[in-house]
């Protein structure tokens, strides 16, 4: 074996730092998952997205038992994800805290309207994908979001904002 599967092939104890590392190897979509909940609008960056099934659509998000969006969205049942454009880059910082702010403040930067649930459309969103909830799961530190996506949108264009290396880019 030559040295570079020799390295490929050591194995790594799966501590918070390994996975954190191998995990910034991952390129990801960025999202804004918004809810309108009975304290208003709240939403959150999330990166842990994906799409579950086409027939029923069905898309799934992983947030943060501490998340404030994620208490919102156990209460309203219902939350929207909006697939970000690389111009919309601020938008992530903003609702990934990076601002310092919170909840409905959040709001101020972007255009935002509602599709059918209710919960929050970014204007310039590649895709928004409107849901309600149909599981949650609790699983460790986190809870898994099942959605039934009951409308489509997506004003946006040009390239999509990717995470990796804790870093924006555009593709
Ligand atoms: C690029 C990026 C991706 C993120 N992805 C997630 C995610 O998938 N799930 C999650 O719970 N938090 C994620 N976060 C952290 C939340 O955006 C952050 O904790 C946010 O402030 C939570 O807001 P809230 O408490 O108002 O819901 C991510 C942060 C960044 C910068």
């Amino acid at each position: 074996m030559n040295s570079m599967v020799d390295a490929a092939l050591r194995a790594v104890l799966p501590n918070a730092q390994a996975f954190r590392e191998a995990m910034a190897q991952v390129a990801s979509a960025t999202h804004i998952v918004t809810t309108l909940g009975p304290g208003g609008r709240s939403g959150l960056t999330a990166t842990a997205v994906s799409s579950v099934s086409v027939a029923p659509p069905t898309m799934l998000v992983c947030i943060e038992a501490a998340s404030r969006t994620l208490s919102a969205i156990e209460e309203s049942g219902i939350f929207c994800i909006n697939t970000l454009a690389a111009a919309d880059h601020e938008l992530a910082a903003v609702f990934s805290g990076q601002r310092g702010l919170a909840g409905e403040e959040r709001f101020a930067a972007g255009k935002w309207g509602e599709l059918s649930t209710g919960a929050p459309v970014l204007a310039s969103a590649l895709a928004s994908f409107d849901c309600r909830v149909s599981a949650v799961h609790r699983v460790t530190t986190h809870r898994i979001l099942i959605g039934q996506v009951v409308a489509i949108g997506g004003g946006g264009s040009g390239p999509g904002l990717v995470y990796r290396h804790r870093r924006f880019g555009g593709f």
